[in-house]
């Protein structure tokens, strides 16, 4: 059994929030809807500072028919539920692509962007997507550390990717995670 064959098989099915305890909070993994964007670009913007994404960008990633995203929500003791990280994701034919991912500065080191890539990553399996590719900052340890740990490989490398981004010139790796 694959990897992502073990994944399903856990996973509970994508029209279903998703329950999941994070070291501390409580976290609930949906869809990202168009009212998330005021606060998605927010957490954008904590993550990417210099880059940010605002929330007219995020609103028209979300209309395209192909860009899904997940959200991960930490509910308080009074219901309401507020987004702590996200991930969104181009997908055509079978291949899929992760335009970004953000996670709350605060909410850091304890699973949540692994788990929001697993439930995408699932989403993706169950719609025979098999390759998920993304772009990384070769300088971006955290992220690095992230990829690795869901299997993705460095497939190739641009260098003088980010020339506009946080890091003038700085190289970008080509990486793929097979998922079928
Ligand atoms: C990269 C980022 C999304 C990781 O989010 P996170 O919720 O802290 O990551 P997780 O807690 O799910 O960690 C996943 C794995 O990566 C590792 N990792 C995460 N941050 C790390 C760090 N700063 N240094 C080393 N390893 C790290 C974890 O140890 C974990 O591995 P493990 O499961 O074996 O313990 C977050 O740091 C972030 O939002 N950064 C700014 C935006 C960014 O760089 N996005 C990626 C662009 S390509």
């Amino acid at each position: 059994m694959s990897l992502w064959d073990e994944l399903w098989d856990w996973g509970a099915a994508w029209a279903a929030p998703v329950l999941a305890w994070s070291s501390m909070p409580l976290l609930v993994f949906e869809e990202a809807w168009a009212e998330d964007v005021d606060r998605l670009a927010a957490l954008h913007g904590a993550s990417f500072p210099g880059a940010a994404w605002t929330a007219a960008d995020l609103a028209a990633l979300l209309r395209e028919e192909t860009v899904f995203g997940v959200v991960a929500r930490r509910a308080n003791a009074f219901g309401s539920r507020s987004a702590v990280g996200f991930v969104l994701i181009r997908s055509v034919a079978d291949e899929a692509e992760v335009l970004t991912v953000a996670v709350a500065p605060t909410h850091r080191r304890r699973g949540v962007a692994r788990a929001l890539m697993e439930e995408a990553m699932r989403r993706l399996y169950r719609d025979r997507v098999a390759h998920l590719f993304l772009e990384v900052d070769a300088g971006n340890q955290a992220a690095l550390a992230l990829y690795r740990r869901l299997r993705f490989e460095k497939v190739g490398e641009r260098r003088g990717y980010y020339a506009h981004g946080s890091v003038p010139g700085a190289t970008a790796l080509v990486m793929r995670a097979d998922l079928r």
